[in-house]
This record gives C-alpha cells, sequence and structure tokens, in this order.
C-alpha cells in the first residue's frame, strides 16, 4: 500500500464575496438516510440551506425567504396510507422545487402524473442516464438542470439510483426529460422551475452531482455562492451582540476541540472581553492538551480564561472503576461540580447571564427530528457526557448552530484560530477515561498518553492527518508475553485506531500504509515502559463504534 489515504471531500468555503445578505434554499424532508447530505452538498455550493420537516408549509417558507425548494427521497409510496406530502401551496407558489426520488414522485402524483408502484424490484446502484430528444412542444428550459452537463442526445452520465416506485407518466405541462438505461424515467421538468429527479444527486456516485446542484441553485433558483466565511462572521457577531447586549457577560466553557474554540471567538469579537472562558483539566487529557488551551487562548489570542485544574478530584472518583458507561457518569457529574463552582465565582464578580456552547447543525438536526429520536438507541450516552447540566441559570448562545464541521473549521481559520487547532480531531468530553480499557489510573494514563503521542507524531509526520477523521491509541487490559533482548516480558497491549469518516455515524478503519504502522508500533514497544505488543484495529462502524468503550 503506497499510497496515503482519500482527499477530504468537501470544498472550502470562498472567502472571497463578503455581502452580508444571505439566500436561502429549503430542503424539506421525507426521511431519506441522504437528506443531511443534501444540505451539506448545497452548503459546498456556498448556498445557505436548512433542512425542514416534511410537514413545513408555504408560509413557513415564506418567513424564511426561501428562493427554493428540494424535496428529499424518502422511504414511502405516494399510494402509502400514510404516504408524506408536500404542501400543495408550496408547488403553486412559483418557488423552483427540485424532487430527489421520492420528491419526483411526489412532484408527479400532487400534480396529475402517474406513478407507478414497483413490482417487487427496487432499482439500487450504479445507473446510466442519457437525455431525451425534445417533445414537440415541450417547453422551453426543461433541461435546465443538465446545462453544460448533458448536452448530446447520445451522451450519458453515470448516476446512482435507490428506489422501488418511479414516474410513469408526467404531469401535465412537464416533459419527460431523460432515461435511464433500464428504462426508468431519471428527469422530468415543465421548464417553470419544478424538476424531478430519480437518481441521487447528492451522492458521490454520482460524480457531477454537484454541478447538477449548481444548475439548480444558481441558474434555476437564481441564488449566488454568497455564504462565506465571512458573511457569516459578520451576520453571527452582529446577532451576539442584540442578544447579548451592551453589558450582558458570556461564560464558554472550551472542551480543547474545534466547535467551543470557535464559539469563543466569535463571541470574543462581538463582545470583547465581557467573555471569559472556562476551561477543565479532567485529568483525562492527552498530552499537553491543557497548555495548549491555556497559552492559544490566554497567551495567543488574548481570550480571558479560568483553566481549573481538577484532575485529583476526577481520578479519586474514577478509582476502581471499570464500566465504560459508569465512567462516563462520574466525569460527567464532576465536570459538572467544578463548572458550577466557578461559574458561580464570575457570576459574584459580573453580570454574567449568558453560556456560549459550540453546537454544530448535525446536533440541532438530530435534537428536532423526532423520527431520529424515536429510531435512535442508546449506544452510548455521548453527547450529554462532559456536558451542563439542564437547568442553568442562563441564557443559551449559540452562534455555530446552523454550520456544518467543515465550515466552523473555515470560520475558525478566518477568526485566526491556528491552523492544528483548526483541524484537531474530535476528543470525546471522557477523554482518555474510555480510551483506557479497565481502571483507569495516573499510571496507566500516563502509558497512554506516551502511545498516543507517539501514534499522532507519526500520523503528522507521514502527511495523513488531516486525511483521517480521528486516530488515537487505546491501552488494553490484554497482558502478554514478549521477548526485549534476552528477557521474557508480560506486559500490556496498545490498540491504534485510526478512522476515516464523513460524519462519525459511520467509518470506515482507515489505510494507512504498512511503513508508518511499522514504525509507530516499533517506536511505542521501544519507547512506551510496559508496552510490548502493539495492535492496529480494522474495523468499521458499524458494526464497531470508533472509541473502544
Ligand atoms: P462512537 O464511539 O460512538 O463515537 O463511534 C462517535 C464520535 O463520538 C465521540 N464520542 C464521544 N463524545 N462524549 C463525547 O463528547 C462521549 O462520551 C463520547 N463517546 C464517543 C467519538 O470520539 C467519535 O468522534
Amino acid at each position: 500500500m503506497s499510497s496515503g489515504l482519500q482527499q477530504p471531500e468537501s470544498q472550502p468555503m470562498s472567502t472571497s464575496g463578503d455581502q452580508p445578505t444571505r439566500e436561502m434554499i429549503a430542503i424539506l424532508d421525507f426521511g431519506s438516510q441522504y437528506s443531511r447530505l443534501i444540505a451539506r452538498r448545497v452548503r459546498e455550493c456556498r448556498v445557505y440551506c436548512e433542512l425542514l420537516p416534511a410537514t413545513t408549509i408555504m408560509s413557513d417558507l415564506q418567513r424564511l425567504g426561501a428562493k427554493g425548494v428540494i424535496l428529499s427521497g424518502g422511504p414511502d409510496s405516494v399510494y402509502d396510507e400514510n404516504a408524506r406530502h408536500v404542501d400543495q401551496d408550496i408547488l403553486d407558489s412559483g418557488l423552483p422545487v427540485l424532487g430527489i426520488c421520492y420528491g419526483m414522485q411526489l412532484l408527479a402524483h400532487q400534480l396529475g402524473g402517474k406513478v407507478e408502484p414497483h413490482t417487487g424490484r427496487r432499482e439500487y446502484g450504479p445507473a446510466e442516464i442519457h437525455l431525451l430528444p425534445p417533445d414537440v412542444g415541450a417547453p422551453p428550459d426543461v433541461g435546465a438542470l443538465f446545462t453544460g452537463i448533458l448536452t448530446d442526445e447520445q451522451a450519458s452520465i453515470p448516476v446512482w439510483m435507490s428506489h422501488g416506485d418511479s414516474v410513469g407518466e408526467v404531469p401535465p405541462g412537464f416533459a419527460p426529460v431523460a432515461r435511464s438505461t433500464s428504462g426508468t424515467l431519471a428527469a422530468m421538468a415543465d421548464g417553470d422551475g419544478h424538476i424531478g429527479i430519480q437518481f441521487h444527486l447528492e451522492v458521490r456516485h454520482t460524480p457531477q452531482g454537484g454541478e447538477l446542484l449548481q444548475n439548480f441553485l444558481f441558474n434555476v433558483c437564481g441564488c449566488s455562492p454568497n455564504w462565506t466565511p465571512g458573511a457569516f462572521i459578520d451576520e453571527a457577531v452582529g446577532r451576539i451582540r442584540e442578544q447579548v447586549g451592551d453589558d450582558g457577560r458570556v461564560i464558554c466553557g472550551l472542551s480543547g476541540g474545534v466547535d467551543s474554540a470557535v464559539a469563543a471567538l466569535l463571541v470574543h469579537r462581538a463582545i470583547g472581553d465581557r467573555l471569559t472562558c472556562i476551561f477543565v483539566d479532567t485529568g483525562c487529557m492527552r498530552t499537553g492538551e491543557t497548555e495548549q488551551v491555556v497559552s492559544t487562548f490566554q497567551t495567543h489570542l488574548g481570550i480571558p480564561l479560568v483553566a481549573v485544574d481538577a484532575s485529583e478530584r476526577f481520578l479519586a472518583r474514577l478509582a476502581g472503576v471499570t464500566d465504560p458507561e459508569q465512567k462516563r457518569k462520574i466525569i460527567g457529574e464532576e465536570f459538572v461540580r467544578v463548572f458550577e463552582a466557578e461559574q458561580q465565582k464570575l457570576r459574584e464578580a459580573g453580570d454574567y447571564r449568558f453560556l456560549a456552547q459550540g453546537t454544530l447543525y448535525p446536533d440541532v438536526i438530530e435534537s428536532t427530528s423526532a423520527a431520529d429520536a424515536a429510531a435512535a438507541q442508546r449506544i452510548k450516552t455521548h453527547h450529554n457526557v462532559g456536558g451542563l447540566p439542564e437547568e442553568m441559570p442562563f441564557s443559551l448562545v449559540e452562534p455555530l448552530r446552523y454550520l456544518f464541521k467543515d465550515e466552523v473549521r473555515e470560520v475558525g481559520r478566518e477568526l485566526g484560530l491556528p491552523e492544528d487547532w483548526v483541524w484537531r480531531h474530535p476528543f470525546p468530553g471522557p477523554g482518555l477515561a474510555v480510551r483506557v480499557i479497565g481502571e483507569v489510573t495516573s499510571e496507566r494514563l500516563d502509558t497512554l498518553r506516551h502511545a498516543d503521542t507517539i501514534f499522532i507524531e507519526e500520523i503528522r509526520l507521514a502527511g495523513l492527518y488531516r486525511q483521517i477523521g480521528q486516530a488515537f491509541a487505546v491501552l488494553t487490559p490484554v497482558q502478554s508475553v514478549g521477548v526485549m533482548g534476552d528477557f521474557r516480558t508480560y506486559s500490556s497491549m496498545v490498540a491504534l485506531r485510526a478512522v476515516t469518516t464523513d460524519d462519525f455515524m459511520t467509518a470506515d478503519w482507515a489505510r494507512i500504509p504498512h511503513e508508518t504502522l511499522a514504525r509507530v508500533a516499533n517506536r511505542i514497544v521501544n519507547e512506551v515502559p510496559g508496552v510490548n505488543r502493539v495492535v492496529y484495529d480494522i474495523t468499521s462502524k458499524p458494526p464497531a463504534t470508533i472509541e473502544w468503550e
């Protein structure tokens, strides 16, 4: 294996334009596994969008100032008793509408065409589509989505299909635009901005999906690519000033990760030293992490910071605990206690009425989607760990609520966050406590820290850090026999975990070159006392999770 890993997928946001006005595209979610991906793709075209429930009505879109609508795919059939429909007023409003898969079938069904129920066979996988010769009397511009991409009648492009039902008869005023080689109607349009496509332009398996989407956004909806970090920062700063007022003060808990750091920077840009950050050292941080938080925030960025070394009390409570959920619970509870004590001190000294948090758009979507909530099983008590109590005497300031992770990075960079912080891998709230399998002791944490530092150092040296979504070492409770020099050893085994991922919901193990892995293993067994064996985790998620505990 000689090459590195896959390149990161997302396009950086442009920093050139800085019009503060933003145009908005509404994506109505009919339950497709790809709905969130559509939102990301639209943002990659530098157009602002929001993912909204299927039940959204026209007046909501008016209030939001939507310039166009995308209907996602979904598991329903238009003939199901409880099939979700789109508000007819949206279809009659004159707003451009792009229906994808089930979205196309909805257009057909609700505008007077015919959907053919599938006959037991689903079409799933790659397909080729070609343009159809224009119907006599077809409205002009029906092929607007394909302009510059699929021009020749003979030419075809590869797309990704995943559907059961399909459109058998287009509604009045529509023309069939493209068909797949297997005969499925792949696209239809009415020349007035209503377009249906049976394939999924949002997935990477439709290589020209981005260009098709740009045609819809720029040519059909008339949007401009002006959703830039500069535009976002101006808008966010204005909103924070308005919310906090002239004398309000804000507390921001820093985790050492990019989200809370960017949230703090934005608030600082808006209200200066009326922001104070709190950083709690749980004793389960990685090598140099606490020092880095202090030096970056206090020294480099000049942001008021209270750093609390609470490692002893955390470790005392973790003594003898081996159950992962128990570890999370203890760390969560201790964190809240320490944080509350610190914020109480601040509140006695000044009018700290606000709490800034680095909540991101995926968290917002997750917590507002009833279907997700119902379906979500508790695998690990993640995101409430290292978090804050539910009832706090604060108003929340959440300036990143509408951003995806890659956008947060762009904004962080624009705000002067150091590059290695911008690209830092996520780190769980309970920290190394869930990477020391078994009992968490100060000695075992030191062993893990040392091994982890070597792994990350070598990944950076190999130029792989940014292509990997998350990489870390795990200290296992396994002791195994080894030989060093002339001596038998009986010591610990360290596992290495590195994954590539788009969203951390699914992940694949990173194909790190063997030479790099060999160097890491060699260094760990030679440099870290008490470790004589290193293994590499080659499980994807699912079925495994990213963390071991
Ligand atoms: P898993 O292990 O579930 O992790 O595949 C997915 C992502 O979540 C992070 N993670 C956590 N984050 N508190 C956190 O704040 C936690 O308890 C926790 N457990 C896992 C994990 O690092 C990965 O990025």
